[in-house]
């Protein structure tokens, strides 16, 4: 795993958005795995922003987003499929059959969730996973306990997480109780992986993920056995780390982030 502390939640997100940028620009036929939440909307910005201002060619990618809610309709204004429509798809040059979402409205979840899985094996593996942090340490959906190998399926919603996404709802009790996520260990099968945090309400769970042991209480650290993680943190998210120098250290001296720095 690696640490970049950036000094602000834009400078965290544009460093993001750059590393998507050179992927793509390497390969184009990238497989992308995509998040949603509040954190990743300066990021879909500063694609956009790529796509419109420096030609960022989306016409070949494949993309998977980690979750939907159970019982949300794409044309749903609180879905994720339109959240990543009103972000991101619809604004860049993607083809939306490239786009992947779980359907929370399939009639049979179970079979709906193993053919999520098919679809990432046939894509041959996501190539770049994007990930937040939920305040429960969650990566996707998966809350506390879920299992480490664990693969893409309905799972329930922590009291933590409902408070944390039912201010997105003018009627908290519309909030889903249940989605629909890659597993802990889907997440693990892809060859890159990038979690960014910004925020002090994200400082305590950054520094239990990133330092604390490994444990299914807490899915995000299952990211400390992952061959390739970076972790992209602001200045606040940062705040409760202990290594901060040490992780500061490494990226003005590793060779791989000298086009970054
Ligand atoms: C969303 C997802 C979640 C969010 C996390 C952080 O697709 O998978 O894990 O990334 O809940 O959400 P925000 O950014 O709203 O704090």
């Amino acid at each position: 795993m690696e640490v970049i502390i950036r000094h602000s939640a834009d400078e965290a997100s544009e460093l993001v958005a750059k590393i998507i940028d050179d992927e793509l620009r390497k390969n184009p036929h990238i497989v992308l795995g995509l998040a949603t939440g509040r954190t990743m909307e300066r990021v879909y910005d500063k694609l956009v922003k790529k796509h419109r201002e420096e030609g960022l060619d989306f016409s070949l990618c494949r993309t998977f987003n980690l979750d939907e809610y159970v019982g949300l309709a794409p044309d749903d204004p609180h879905s994720y499929r339109y959240y990543m429509n009103e972000h991101l798809f619809s604004r860049v040059n993607i083809d939306l059959k490239n786009t992947h979402l779980p359907s929370g409205i399939a009639a049979d979840l179970n079979k709906e969730c193993e053919e999520y899985e098919t679809l990432i094996q046939r894509a041959g593996g996501i190539d770049l996973q994007l990930l937040g942090i939920g305040r429960s340490g969650h990566i996707g959906f998966n809350e506390p306990l879920s299992a480490l190998k664990s693969r893409t399926r309905v799972e329930s919603l922590s009291p933590q997480t409902i408070e944390q996404n039912a201010c997105f709802f003018e009627d908290k009790s519309k909030m889903p109780r249940r989605a629909i996520t890659m597993g802990v260990g889907t997440i693990l099968d892809c060859r890159r992986c990038i979690l960014l945090a910004t925020g002090e309400e994200k400082a305590e769970i950054i520094a239990k993920a990133v330092e604390g042991p490994i444990t299914s209480m807490i899915s995000a650290t299952a990211l400390q056995i992952h061959p390739r993680c970076t972790v992209i943190v602001d200045e606040l998210a940062a705040s409760k780390l202990q290594g901060s120098d040490y992780y500061r250290w490494i990226f003005m001296n590793d060779p791989e982030w000298a086009p970054y720095r």
